[in-house]
């Protein structure tokens, strides 16, 4: 409160206006017209600290939060750098007191008939954002009701295609990532349990992205240091290590052979490199005993080196000053690696608890590679993306981390939203993570063209919990005993997310499709997208609140005030509604999307 009134007492840019209501014509409209001139005068002297600088801009994955602190940041600044101009600019205001229902006041100015009120406090009232932004060659305040972006489909939505607008994801280079498992190339969260726990619908974001970027970026940049036969690099042996090529006539393909002391140091066998731009490392490595190797980066300007170290050890990920290692397993067989070399730096970072921005591509390169122990390696490559393998890394994981009820279970306990919803307990299952799965596998199944039947077994499997109650320890809820409701929290009483929901509708979706036609699965699947899809038009209209959405029916279940969704939220029910109106042509679901959508720029049902 204290930096509100600091802010409210200082010159700041007095943009609303409340109209007292006069008489006089006239009177109103010289009032008015001094009004203008006087704000037009105050806002060209007040914006030259901001040029070009956005005040509450939000990205995607923002928090509001975020907006407000910086919103301060920014004002203090402000503040500050405006204390002594003086106010000659405010000659023709009063000072006034702003009594605010009743409870507490503002610092308000009168001029005339026009009273206004400083934006700083209608941000945080109204929760609006602005900006000042300069173009054209002049400058502007721009005001906003929201801080979220809608993405309008670019035609009908394809379970082979992109997912929604993930191509635009960024999943393991979240703060709530711990690190990307070296074992199995998928992220671990620690969204509910700090130590880190493998998240199914993180995981299937992360491999969403992956296929969506792969479809929506350009072609890699890929370079191969060493497959053993065409291209051999220059390898330097120390000590007693020593290395060659081999024939591996399991895979007919030549490898390099390599012997060396197992220790992280002295060194085994290593190349020097300086290569830049490119930071996806893939290898294929299979080890006798406890190998490891290291990638060495430097950042370009201050010559600082870090080293990451990927050993044999079931360890997530460990960090002490410019070392990071990530347990990759210990590798008997021939297994395939891709690493994200920048987020397994910034990994290291967060680790150690360092807010040290990441890296640029541009301000860092790779300088070493090294090898230790023994075994074999091949194909080792640079590439600016891998997206493809990483996203079979997380399909691989749906494959392999199913249990026999058809379920990926979370395995950590989440609190009950409110003190009359219990906890769910580890292992629970998720609608959201069943359907992201069957997105994800329904895709490498069109993708690996039906070669590996693995994956559409996993997803129809998947479909288990959706038949079983919630109570039971399945996701199937049903609103007022009528409309079934696939939980993306199965909490007791159910809470009916909308947004987990209609994912979980779209993975339905994807696997009806993809599935043989006619087939039981696809029969199976599309039954439970059509009872689903009748729920969902049943029940819309439950989320609207006339200005914005709920994200859930948890003031119904549990008698509560609603839980209204924060703006990037309803911008997802807003994009999720525009892309299944792509595949359903019922008027409800376009209608809808079209007036949320109007909320996020102010407007409102109209009242009685
Ligand atoms: C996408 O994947 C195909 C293989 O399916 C590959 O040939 C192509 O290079 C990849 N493109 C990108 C941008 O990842
Ligand atoms: C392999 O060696 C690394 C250090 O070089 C060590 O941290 C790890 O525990 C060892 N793993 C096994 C299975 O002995
Ligand atoms: C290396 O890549 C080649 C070409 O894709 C492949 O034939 C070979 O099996 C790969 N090596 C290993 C060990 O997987």
């Amino acid at each position: 409160m204290d930096c509100l009134f600091l802010k409210v007492t200082s010159p700041a840019c007095y943009v609303c206006t409340i109209m007292m209501r006069l008489n006089l014509k006239v009177i109103l409209f010289v009032i008015f017209s001094l009004g203008i001139f006087v704000t037009l005068s105050l806002w060209a002297k007040c914006g030259e600290p901001f040029i070009g600088r956005h005040l509450y801009s939000q990205g995607w994955d923002g928090k509001k939060s975020h907006s407000i602190q910086r919103l301060q940041e920014q004002d203090d600044s402000y503040v500050g750098e405006t204390a002594d101009r003086g106010n000659n600019d405010l000659q023709g205001y009063e000072e006034i007191d702003c009594h605010i229902n009743g409870e507490y006041s503002v610092n308000c100015r009168k001029e005339g008939g026009e009273i206004y009120v400083p934006f700083s406090f209608l941000h945080k009232y109204f929760e609006v954002y602005g900006k000042l932004a300069t173009y054209d060659g002049y400058e502007r305040f721009e005001w906003s009701h929201s801080y979220s972006k809608v993405y309008i489909p670019k035609g009908k939505y394809d379970p082979k295609g992109v997912f929604m607008y993930f191509e635009n994801y960024n999943v393991e280079v979240r703060d709530r990532v711990k690190c990307v498992s070296a074992i199995d190339g998928v992220p671990v969260s620690t969204q509910w349990e700090s130590q880190g726990y493998y998240y199914p619908t993180q995981i299937a974001q992360f491999g969403l992205a992956h296929y969506s970027k792969n479809l929506t970026e350009p072609e890699p940049r890929r370079k191969t240091l060493e497959d053993g036969d065409r291209v051999m690099a220059a390898w330097q042996a120390q000590n007693s290590a020593s290395f060659s090529r081999v024939l591996d006539q399991s895979i007919d393909s030549y490898v390099l052979k390599f012997t060396s002391p197992e220790a992280v140091s002295p060194a085994g066998i290593s190349l020097k490199l300086d290569h830049v731009l490119d930071f996806v490392l893939s290898l294929d490595l299979k080890l006798k005993g406890n190998g490891s190797f290291t990638v060495t980066l430097q950042s370009r300007e201050k010559r600082e080196v870090f080293h990451l170290h990927y050993i044999c050890s079931d360890l997530l990920i460990s960090a002490e000053e410019r070392h990071v290692y990530h347990g990759m397993g210990c590798r008997g067989e021939w297994r395939r690696l891709t690493r994200d070399l920048l987020v397994d730096l910034q990994k290291g970072f967060l680790h150690l608890g360092r807010k040290r921005r990441p890296l640029s591509r541009s301000k860092i390169k790779v300088t070493g590679f090294t090898l230790r122990g023994s075994g074999y390696l091949d194909n080792l490559t640079l590439s600016s993306s891998e997206h493809m393998a990483q996203f079979y890394d997380a399909a691989r994981w749906f494959v392999t981390r199913q249990d026999p009820g058809g379920g990926w279970p979370v395995p950590v306990r989440r609190r009950g939203a409110t003190a009359k919803a219990a906890d769910l307990v580890p292992d629970w299952y998720s609608a959201m993570a069943q359907g992201h799965a069957a997105s994800v596998l329904a895709r490498a199944h069109h993708h690996s063209g039906a070669s590996d039947p693995r994956y559409l077994e996993a997803a129809l499997r998947g479909l288990g919990p959706f038949h079983v109650p919630s109570e039971n320890g399945g996701v199937l809820a049903k609103f007022m005993g009528v409309h079934p409701w696939y939980e993306e929290y199965p909490t007791q009483p159910p809470s009916f997310v909308l947004n987990g929901f209609i994912y979980a509708l779209l993975g339905l979706y994807d696997l009806k499709t993809v599935a043989p036609p006619g087939s039981p699965g696809a029969e199976e699947a599309g039954k439970l997208w059509s009872q689903g899809m009748a729920s969902l038009k049943s029940l819309l209209m439950l989320f609207d609140t006339g200005s914005g959405s709920v994200y859930d029916l948890r003031h119904f279940t549990v008698g509560q005030a609603p839980n209204l969704a924060r703006w990037d939220y309803h911008a997802t029910h807003v994009n999720q509604l525009l892309l299944l109106a792509t595949i359903d042509p019922d008027p409800i679901l376009s209608t809808t999307a079209e007036r949320w959508m109007g909320y996020m720029s102010g407007k409102r049902a109209s009242h009685n």
